[in-house]
């Protein structure tokens, strides 16, 4: 292998090229997205139907209602658990910005819990503390496809009486002692955006196995309305509501994929498994790990530099940045996750999501502290990850992981070009 960095002018471990996009599209895709547009139901229609009871069956949930977002799911699975003006919702201080904002959406008040950082989910064991009189939901995200520690979480919730939502928005098919997510929780939520597991362009998925949820959650789905765009409506709007379902044509992509799920699942486990082996003795790097009973589907396989190590505590981010300049020019699709942690993201600081400080001045609602520094492990790994999606999904295979591991072998051995 030569040494001298792409960066600086030496040959790529990857050429361009050599890494293939994601979704793979076949004939499958092909032939149910071309009927969803021969027929005539295009706005909530027989795919939309379809792919309902194929997503459920698929994950084990009683029922499902797709969406066209994870995070309509989201807010969806906010109402079904019952949570109104003021009430709080419990939520982990690193994840995707609508992981929280879903909580404003309907007037509610998050209260952010720190990572661990070994596992980069929510610390289940600060949960409890987080709790108080006015505490209704607990959102658990199964961070880049690795499950939460779904017996402590239950537990707590049941002492407490308080619902747990699944954002499994980025876990399709991780399991939690033998069981797929999304089902152990009261409800949950997936996304089918461009970059899951399963991509249908954009959508998601809100699950629960509890009839009086599924209502809940159907209400708000379809303009306050009760009954479906398949039933007989009266167009009446009994409660809030929003316009968050589905059309024909993407639910028809969603079907396509959700056929190929289970091998696009398997392959990216396995090459995993090969990039981990592969890496190991690359020096400066933190390796994923997957907790007891957890068993990921590797949605975002996410290395941290081990800043302590490297001599780069002061500078960490800036630092991180310029290793992933050299990894990319190397040819490794890689990339800065989230570069904020929730809590110190302006609408959280400035406390105002409808204007005048709602929800957070309504009479309802307690004081809440969102001081940055009840978050040292969710900064400490904001400052120091790079993930990578792509590189591990089909049609790429073991060979692109052998050479990404390649490619981290030669950048973490001549990080002396970098200065
Ligand atoms: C953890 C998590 N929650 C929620 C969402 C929201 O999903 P969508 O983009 O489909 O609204 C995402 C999407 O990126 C996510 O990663």
């Amino acid at each position: 292998m030569t040494t001298k960095l792409a960066l600086k002018g030496g040959t790529p471990v990857i050429a361009p090229g050599k890494m293939k996009a994601w979704p793979p599209i076949d004939d499958i895709d092909r032939k149910l997205v071309m009927a969803s547009l021969e027929q005539t139901s295009h706005a909530f229609g027989p795919n939309c139907v379809a792919f309902e009871k194929e997503f459920a069956a698929w994950n084990g949930n009683k029922y499902a209602i797709t969406t066209n977002s994870g995070t309509a799911a989201l807010h969806m699975a906010i109402v079904a658990c019952g949570c109104g003006t003021g009430d709080e919702v419990i939520v982990s201080a690193y994840s995707w910005s609508s992981s929280a904002t879903c909580i404003l959406h309907h007037s509610c008040i998050p209260v952010f819990v720190d990572i661990d950082f070994n596992s980069i989910n929510m610390d289940v064991n600060k949960l409890e503390a987080a709790i108080t009189p006015k505490t209704k939901a607990i959102i658990v995200v199964h961070l880049h496809g690795l499950p939460v520690q779904m017996d402590k979480v239950m537990a707590i919730a049941k002492k407490h009486n308080i619902k747990v939502i699944e954002d499994a928005c980025q876990a399709h098919g991780a399991k939690f002692n033998g069981k797929k997510v999304g089902t152990i929780g009261h409800c949950g939520a997936f996304s089918f955006n461009q970059n899951k597991c399963l991509c249908s362009g954009e959508g998601g998925m809100f699950v629960t196995d509890d009839e009086e949820m599924l209502n809940k959650a159907r209400q708000l789905w379809s303009f306050g309305e009760t009954a479906t765009p398949t039933q007989k409506r009266d167009y009446h709007v009994y409660a809030m509501g929003w316009m968050y379902r589905n059309n024909d044509l993407t639910a028809a992509f969603g079907r396509a994929q959700l056929t190929k799920l289970d091998g696009y699942l398997a392959l990216e486990i396995a090459n995993a498994k090969v990039l981990t082996k592969a890496l190991q003795g690359v020096p400066g790097i933190i390796l994923p790990t997957a907790p007891e009973g957890c068993e990921p589907n590797h949605y975002n396989y996410t290395i941290r530099f081990d800043m302590e190590k490297l001599g780069h505590v002061k500078d960490a981010s800036a630092f991180r940045y310029k290793i992933i300049d050299a990894l990319k020019a190397e040819g490794v699709d890689t990339m800065v996750w989230q570069s904020f942690i929730l809590p110190a993201m302006t609408v959280f600081q400035a406390k105002d999501g409808f204007g005048h400080g709602h929800p957070w001045s309504s009479p309802h609602a307690q004081p809440v502290d969102y001081s940055l520094d009840q978050y040292p492990m969710a900064q400490k790994h904001c400052d120091r990850h790079t993930g990578m999606t792509t590189p591990l999904r089909a049609p790429n295979g073991p060979d692109i992981a052998k050479l990404v591991a390649e490619a981290y072998q030669k950048v973490m051995t001549n990080l002396d070009q970098l200065s």
